[in-house]
């Protein structure tokens, strides 16, 4: 039954393939731009990364006018001025970011200083406060994961207040992802484990929880095929470009799902967890998936139980029995989870981690249970629900 009425929305031009990144200059030239600046960080210059993009502009009418490196694994509010302050100083007229969640988030709150002027964030903080338009923007990730690539939200911090500064709005939206497997290829076995497990927690959660239509289902539902087909091949061969690009997509796609049908309980938990015990999202995925579908299975087990086709494949889903297919997907992932972890040491619960005390467990529960992507869980959590499944996750 289609839903009475729903929206969906992703204006961003997808450009993938072993040779992405040399459509860039064409593609920047299209937007009437001609002078970009990368914003990226320290570990994306220092392992190369750069090079084929500095390459695909030679010869070329657009000019690379200046590189920014300098923003730290967490966007702040004196890196986006810092970062504003040098796309004035050098004339520049577009942004290309490359890197993960903190160099994407710090680009995109970089535009809106540079389209409106000022060095005052604040004012268009919120949900829908930018009034037009902002500049050229194209993004290049450089993990698989965070999907920011195609959402329409970022989130800065203000160290001076110790306080999140989050902005939502379509203009946020790029007007390309670029997805080239070059761009992947270093990143090491337990970046690919997290950050793949962030990509696969999208694509389920956006299929498993209320705001689900039929437009995201069938990206969740492709990002999650893609994903079980190519995690671990990549993970046990790193260099290999096909499995990366798969990989690439796979996440661009989970971002389209969840940017179009939000997260749930998972990411409450992890964004908590996250708060409190300073742990990588991606990981804080890993710890709560299997346990959070587990909890939700008495709502919404017939759609855990579609996910079990993608997860495995025809055969095994048609062995096994329709009553039985909201479990197998569940242990599936349990299964994912252990083999992550005897390849790459990525912890499965809690106390694996090394990083968390049970004393911060109620502070956890009591984060979560005000994170906004809790009004999108199929299943309404009480406090003493959140505190049971950091139990049985511990
Ligand atoms: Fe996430």
């Amino acid at each position: 039954m289609t839903k009475a009425y729903y929206e969906f929305f992703c204006p961003v031009k997808v450009i993938a393939g072993h040779a992405a990144l040399e459509h860039i200059p064409f593609e920047l030239a299209a937007l009437g731009a001609k002078r970009p600046m990368i914003i990226t960080d320290k570990g994306v210059r220092s392992n190369g990364l750069l090079t084929p993009i500095e390459a695909a502009f030679e010869g070329t009418d657009v000019e690379l006018s200046h590189i920014f490196d300098d923003v730290p694994p967490d966007s702040s509010l004196e890196t986006v001025r810092a970062a504003a302050e040098a796309y004035r100083s050098n004339q520049c007229d577009a942004i290309i970011a490359i890197g993960g969640g903190s160099v994407i988030d710090t680009s995109k709150a970089t535009n809106i200083l540079v389209t409106e002027g000022g060095d005052d964030l604040l004012k268009y903080s919120g949900a829908h406060n930018l009034p037009r338009p902002l500049k050229p923007f194209f993004v290049i990730p450089t993990t698989s994961g965070t999907g920011s690539e195609v959402t329409m939200v970022a989130v800065v911090s203000d160290n001076q207040k110790n306080v999140k500064l989050a902005f939502a709005s379509s203009y946020l939206m790029p007007h390309a992802a670029i997805l080239d497997p070059r761009m992947t290829l270093t990143l090491p076995p337990h970046l690919t484990a997290m950050t793949g497990m962030d990509a696969l927690t999208h694509a389920v959660e956006a299929y498993t929880c209320m705001a689900a239509n039929p437009m995201s289902d069938a990206y969740a539902t492709a990002a999650i095929k893609k994903i079980s087909a190519n995690l671990f091949n990549v993970i046990e061969n790193l260099s290999d470009a096909e499995g990366r690009l798969e990989l690439a997509q796979a996440s661009t796609m989970a971002g389209v799902a969840f940017s179009n049908a939000m997260v749930g309980l998972v990411h409450s938990l992890g964004h908590a967890l996250g708060a409190v015990a300073h742990l990588p999202h991606g990981l804080c995925m890993n710890l709560f998936l299997p346990y959070v579908l587990e909890y939700n299975k008495e709502v919404n087990g017939d759609k855990i139980a579609d996910l079990l086709l993608p997860l495995v494949g025809p055969d095994i889903y048609s062995q096994t029995p329709a009553n039985e297919r909201a479990d197998k997907t569940i242990a599936t992932i349990l299964a994912m989870r252990d083999r992550l972890y005897s390849l790459t040491k990525l912890p499965r619960t809690l106390s694996e981690t090394g990083k968390v005390s049970k004393a911060q467990l109620d502070e956890v529960a009591e984060k979560a249970l005000n994170d906004g992507s809790i009004i999108y869980n199929p299943k309404e959590a009480t406090l003493k629900d959140l505190r049971e499944i950091l139990e049985k996750a511990w």
